[in-house]
């Protein structure tokens, strides 16, 4: 069966120590460290940039996985190709051209993710799976943390057909818990992006409780 990756997403992280944050989620057993970049425009909140996240690469020891909630994209991909991130997501609805953007990241020598909306069908990426390394499904409306889940399973379930055999990861992001993970993974899911869930309970002196939240979803 699939192993499923989890992605500490470190939005829910104390926004005053995210070296030590990094090192303790990757400490407890992150997979992979999900990076939320907002932009205050194409989503109700502003979070970090190229600069902030090429200092949170000096403690990755894992995958940097970023996840862009902005729109233009493309005028930004090179500056987080030398911030070092692995996998770079970006919204298929922040602008006209994703194909284009996708060869972009792909040609700045990151792996290449698509994220979805709630309110975009799976439908949306059935000419870009050759293009794609990641489709990240959202399961909130981008923007915040510790949000309501919204169950896409029939979604998971479409793309995992869709994708078929090849190389791609389905990521699912927002509202991940240990009620709600389940679900995504036993409708296709390998990735589980969390935050509060990972965070909750706990701080980088008790970081052990990273470790039995990571566990627990
Ligand atoms: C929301 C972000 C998510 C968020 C997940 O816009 O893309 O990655 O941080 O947080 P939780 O797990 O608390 O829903
Ligand atoms: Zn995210």
């Amino acid at each position: 069966s699939r192993k499923i990756k989890i992605a500490p997403s470190i939005l829910s992280a104390d926004f005053a120590d995210f070296g030590r944050e990094i090192q303790a989620i990757e400490a407890e057993g992150a997979d992979w460290v999900h990076i939320d970049v907002m932009d205050g425009h194409f989503v109700p909140n502003l979070t970090f940039g190229p600069p902030a996240v090429a200092a949170f690469r000096k403690h990755v020891k894992t995958v940097m996985d970023v996840h862009l909630m902005i729109a233009p994209v493309d005028p930004y991909i090179d500056a987080y190709a030398k911030a070092g991130a692995d996998i770079l997501t970006a919204h298929i609805e922040a602008g006209p051209h994703i194909h284009r953007t996708l060869q972009a990241i792909r040609g700045a020598g990151m792996k290449a993710g698509i994220a979805l909306n709630p309110g975009t069908p799976a439908e949306a990426v059935s000419d870009l799976l050759d293009m794609a390394d990641l489709i990240c499904v959202m399961t909130v409306n981008p923007g915040f943390g510790g949000q309501k889940f919204i169950d896409m399973t029939a979604k998971v379930r479409k793309l995992r057909a869709m994708i078929g055999d090849r190389p791609v990861h389905i990521e699912i992001d927002g509202g991940m818990d240990p009620v709600t993970a389940p679900l995504m993974a036993a409708a296709g899911a390998d990735v589980l992006v969390a935050g509060s869930a990972v965070f909750k309970g706990g701080s980088v002196e008790n970081h052990a409780v990273y470790g039995q939240n990571i566990r627990a979803i």
